[in-house]
């Protein structure tokens, strides 16, 4: 049965204007008969993301993404149907009750009553105890005072078997009680609770009730875990949970963004400090419904996890997630390994809140200040390791710009020429993809590689051919006139020929940066690599890679054709004979080039 009447369906639908609510999430300008804007879904600088009064649908061009206004907003809001269905009906005023399955899960209202209640019982056990007291004393210890504590209900769990069954026995189900994880049954058949002796931290879902708890140790113990938790329950999948995303509410919508922690005591060091814009995903990996639950609330997210080894790499895996629910993703490095609960302690409130403020980082200087923290740059092995993992990042992420970057910071981080950085990496990047391709040659996986090796040799080529008349007439020599297969290239070496032709002694690279204007002339700069290393037998390896390509290409057609052919045709036999030739040639090709 569907959970909500066609009847109402259309009564809501009826009163929703698509435009209004679309634009209260994307700027919408008049086009036509509609209105268009940047598509929410996926990323654009020209708007292809279209609404259509007329027909009460968004349609975007780019992305495929389309539907009617409830559509929108459980995509955008990260919803269900139903839910999108509430709200809209809300906006109109028209009356709906969804199935509980469908809202805050209302339906486990005993389970949080519950919980409040064991909440309750163990707040008063810490302030309101003689036993609570050495708990007590270990949070305002650890510089909590009693309005904190009292603001995240902290609480302490009694020294003892039962003291909450007992407690809760009587007004509620033994059954429930074992359902939440708050006591267990012995072989005896008797009751007792799951938290004892420990800092109790209540867990709330977003709408504030309570679903679990974490116990903290406060004292020594051996071989105790430093946190227990609830167990997965009903209502409680740590996964899908974020510590404090509750409170946290009004100051995301104010600052429109969240703060992600690691636990629950950098949350509370952050809202003492006034930064409260602050969730944790309680220590185990960040998951995708975490980080589509933050993007239910905001559209930004700093990742602020312990400044050690394993806090960088939970935020290595934590950005690609959080970017996969369409975030914005900063990171906030504390120094000298410090947690934010460490670092208010260690300076002040108001310093943590400047740094948050001017220290959040992008994903690639992350990355960089990661690859160099730890790094003992005055010794020549340490910068020989970083300049290599460098370097290889750097090739991966195919961005010139990003090279341009980070090749000056390590070199102004190494007190080292950039120049001299640049050259190491150039001669880095082309021994490099050599070396792909040769795997690749064996494999298909390596076909991407094959095609950026080619790019790779015949920019070489280029250079090698703008170096001087020898070199030119040595790839004219052994090459096609057209060698490159780069559109871009093609019309560089045209250009190039165009010139040669008048003056035969002219400065190439010049000329034809005169003659280019625009995104053309900063194409080129990039294709102009200047100080290189020309050798012939440099020169040799690209001819050979540029050569190699015509055998790979010639190999490739025989093989669709003799696809097609009978394996005992004689045809099929003479096939697989020039392939074997083909093959053999190449690898004599490299030979050569080798000796
Ligand atoms: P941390 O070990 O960093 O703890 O684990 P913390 O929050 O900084 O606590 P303090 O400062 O030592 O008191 C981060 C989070 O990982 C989860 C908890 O949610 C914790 O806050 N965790 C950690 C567990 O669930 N179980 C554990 O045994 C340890
Ligand atoms: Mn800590």
């Amino acid at each position: 049965m569907a959970p909500i009447s066609q009847q109402a369906i259309d009564a809501i639908m009826n009163a929703s204007d698509i435009v209004d609510i679309v634009g209260e999430y994307v700027k919408l300008q008049p086009a036509g008969k509609n209105f268009k804007g940047l598509c929410p879904f996926h990323s654009e600088k020209t708007p292809s993301f279209f609404v259509s009064p007329e027909k009460h649908i968004f349609h975007c061009f780019g992305c495929g993404e389309k539907g009617n206004a409830a559509a929108f907003l459980s995509k955008y809001k990260n919803i269900s149907w139903p839910e999108a269905m509430k709200e809209l009906a809300d906006r109109s005023g028209i009356p709906l009750e969804l199935d509980r399955k469908y809202g805050p899960d209302e339906s486990f209202q005993r389970y949080y009553e519950i919980n409040a209640t064991a909440s309750d019982f163990y707040q008063l056990a810490l302030t309101n105890s003689r036993e609570g007291k050495p708990a007590l004393d270990y949070l305002l210890g650890r510089g909590l005072d009693l309005h904190t504590i009292q603001q995240f209900e902290l609480g302490y769990s009694p020294d003892s078997a039962d003291q909450l069954y007992r407690n809760l026995k009587g007004k509620y189900q033994e059954l429930d009680m074992l359902q939440i994880g708050l006591i267990k049954k012995n072989a005896e058949g008797n009751y007792y609770d799951l938290f004892r002796n420990r800092v109790m931290f209540p867990i709330k879902n977003e709408y504030g009730k309570v679903v679990a708890f974490s116990g903290r140790l406060y004292q020594k113990a051996e071989n105790e875990p430093k946190y227990v938790n609830s167990p997965f329950t009903e209502i409680f999948t740590k996964g899908d949970t974020l510590y404090n995303l509750d409170r946290a509410q009004p100051a995301i919508k104010t600052a429109k963004r969240v703060i992600l922690y690691e636990g629950f005591m950098d949350v509370i060091a952050s809202v003492n400090a006034g930064v409260k814009e602050a969730v944790a995903s309680m220590g185990t990996a960040l998951t995708p419904t975490q980080a589509a639950l933050i993007k239910r609330f905001a559209d930004k997210v700093c990742v602020c996890y312990d400044g050690d080894e394993p806090g960088f790499e939970a935020i290595s895996k934590a950005i690609p997630l959080l970017e996969e629910a369409k975030l914005d993703v900063s990171v906030l490095l504390l120094p000298d390994d410090l947690d934010p609960d460490e670092f208010v302690r260690k300076y002040s409130a108001e310093q943590y809140r400047d740094f948050v403020a001017n220290n959040q980082v992008d994903k690639y200087e992350f990355k960089y200040q990661r690859l160099i923290r730890h790094a003992d740059l005055r010794r020549a092995a340490e910068v020989e390791r970083v300049k290599l993992e460098l370097f290889r990042w750097l090739i991966d992420s195919k961005s010139g710009t990003l090279v341009h970057i980070y090749v000056d910071k390590l070199a102004n981080d190494l007190h080292i020429d950039v120049e001299t950085l640049m050259g190491d990496f150039r001669a880095y990047g082309f021994t490099q993809n050599l070396k792909v391709t040769q795997a690749a040659e064996r494999g298909r996986a390596g076909q991407a590689a094959v095609l950026d090796r080619n790019y790779t040799a015949e920019v070489y080529l280029m250079n090698y051919y703008f170096q001087n008349v020898e070199y030119r007439r040595r790839i004219e020599a052994e090459l096609t006139p057209y060698f490159v297969q780069d559109e871009f290239l093609k019309m560089v070496l045209i250009e190039a020929q165009d010139i040669l032709e008048v003056r035969p002694s002219a400065d190439l690279v010049g000329e034809i940066a005169r003659r280019m204007t625009g995104d053309r002339k900063r194409e080129f700069e990039k294709v102009v690599i200047g100080k290189l290393d020309y050798s012939e037998k440099g020169l040799s390896e690209c001819i050979t890679t540029i050569k190699s390509r015509g055998f790979d290409d010639r190999i490739k057609e025989l093989e669709t054709a003799r696809a097609l052919l009978d394996k005992s045709s004689p045809e099929y036999l003479a096939k697989s004979e020039e392939i074997k030739n083909l093959r053999k040639g190449r690898e004599n090709l490299w030979k050569k080039t080798k000796s």
